[in-house]
């Protein structure tokens, strides 16, 4: 029976405090809890060298306060996978601030400290990113809540809090034990059989972004997810309810996910997991995306050089959002990222127009206000050759025409204020479109010729 279909004890585990939180999460773990531990320090000898020198100050400082050092996380793992990784995650037991605001002094860097959460950051100037925490106990008041941060006993109990196995690795910095690998949940063997393995199955619930994060990390590494832990993601996907889950939360994870672009491994795993369901969206991932995505890199890069001030990912993920339509509309996020997500959905109308051989003005009076963005989502989604010309006609030739002349000009010319004046300059937009009036003064001849014919009717 799965963990949902067992409400008792999602009752009690929800209702529990942040101690019988983690007492569930032991009673019920998936993995046996035992310390493995093993020397890694020759391993160590083989990072960076910036990393390393980091690391060695860093725990010679815990040392030096009789403090333990863990490096803890991402880095850990991509140590074996010889990944290249310029974020450090840093446990520390004993009083964080002090100890953040004398390395931070070390490196004559700046740092930021946040006691609620009992958590801190600095950034080194070679450009590593180090996060640090004090030990902390995670409890989550229904499922997707933010969690409540408390102490954590020790690092085990730390550890608990975490995602999967291979994430649970941790390195001991202090130096008579330097290098000292300490593995609880048997992650090595994981990380060596390439398996996403959560610790207990309580942690899709508790924070369901973990299913986000367990592909970014399936395709970054190839790993499978292990049965138990595949039927729980499975079972949350279809059965839970994410009404209370956090948009911005969710959308930060999906920034991380689309971050590079669209491996056909990523579409794979997102038309076989509804992980959009996270956003409250039913989608049918279509197989047709690998190749869109393929096609959309192949314009980022060809229009990159226009320096698009708007994130790629938006784009990419914007293509899975294709049919989303109405469960976007709702979503508050920037207004500009927002469009990009909507572009197919409001503007797939104008590609059964596109499909014909347009004049220039007639193409230009359709996609007239489109961003580029949206023009390339619809560029990619176009089925025919024929629609994809006559977006890249306009986007290359047409759309950035402006007239040299205005509505001052005009009236400078004898024209009474009134809706005359936007119909000349429309006359004069569609004929410069055609190639002709380049300079101002051909427009302004043009338009003079107009004003003197408008004269005429009227007389
Ligand atoms: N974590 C978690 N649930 C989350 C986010 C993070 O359990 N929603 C845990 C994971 O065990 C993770 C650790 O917190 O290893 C640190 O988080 P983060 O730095 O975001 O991830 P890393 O795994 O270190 O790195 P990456 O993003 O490269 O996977």
């Amino acid at each position: 029976m799965g963990i949902i279909e067992r409400q008792d004890l999602l009752a009690v585990y929800y209702a529990g405090n942040s101690r019988e939180q983690t007492k569930y999460r032991h009673e019920y773990s998936l993995v046996e809890v035992k310390k493995r531990e093993r020397d890694l320090s020759p391993l160590l000898k083989k990072l960076p060298a910036d990393i390393l020198r980091f690391l060695e100050i860093a725990g010679d400082l815990a040392e030096k306060y009789q403090l333990r050092l863990y490096l803890v996380g991402g880095q850990v793992r991509d140590i074996f996978l010889k990944v290249e990784n310029r974020d450090l995650d840093l446990v520390l037991e004993g009083d964080l601030e002090s100890y953040i605001r004398e390395l931070a002094d070390v490196f004559k860097v700046q740092y930021i400290y946040n006691a609620q959460f009992r958590t801190g950051n600095l950034v080194l100037p070679c450009g590593l990113n180090i996060d640090l925490a004090g030990l902390r106990r995670e409890s989550y008041r229904y499922s997707g809540a933010l969690p409540d941060v408390e102490p954590a006993e020790d690092i085990l109990e730390d550890l608990f809090r975490r995602d999967y196995t291979v994430n649970s690795l941790v390195l001991s910095l202090n130096k008579a034990e330097w290098g000292l690998l300490l593995d609880f949940f048997n992650g090595l063997e994981d990380l060596q059989e390439g398996k996403l393995r959560l610790l207990h199955p309580f942690s899709f619930l508790d924070d369901p972004i973990r299913i986000i994060r367990g592909i970014r990390l399936a395709v970054k590494t190839g790993f499978t997810f292990e049965e138990e832990s595949f039927a729980l993601l499975e079972e949350v996907l279809t059965k839970a309810d994410f009404s209370r889950l956090s948009l911005d939360r969710v959308l930060k994870e999906m920034e991380l996910l689309f971050a590079s672009p669209v491996d056909p491994a990523l579409v794979a795993l997102l038309r076989s997991y509804p992980v959009f369901r996270l956003l409250k969206l039913e989608l049918e991932i279509d197989e047709k995306l690998t190749e869109q995505a393929r096609e959309l890199e192949s314009y980022l890069a060809e229009f990159g050089e226009k320096n698009y001030n708007i994130e790629e990912w938006v784009m990419r993920m914007a293509l899975f959002l294709a049919d989303a339509g109405e469960g976007v509309l709702n979503w508050k996020v920037r207004s500009d990222f927002k469009e990009i997500f909507l572009a197919y959905y409001r503007y797939k109308h104008l590609l059964v127009e596109l499909d014909r051989n347009l004049a220039a003005d007639e193409l230009a009076a359709k996609l007239k206000g489109l961003r580029d963005e949206e023009l390339l989502i619809l560029l990619v989604k176009a089925g025919s050759r024929r629609i994809k010309e006559n977006i890249l006609r306009y986007m290359k030739e047409l759309k950035d025409i402006e007239l040299k002349i205005n509505g001052r000009d005009l009236l400078a010319n004898g024209l009474e204020p009134g809706p005359l004046i936007r119909e000349i300059l429309d006359e004069v937009y569609r004929k410069r479109l055609k190639g002709s009036l380049d300079t101002r003064e051909e427009q302004l001849a043009y338009a003079r010729d107009l004003i003197r014919k408008s004269g005429e009717n009227k007389e």
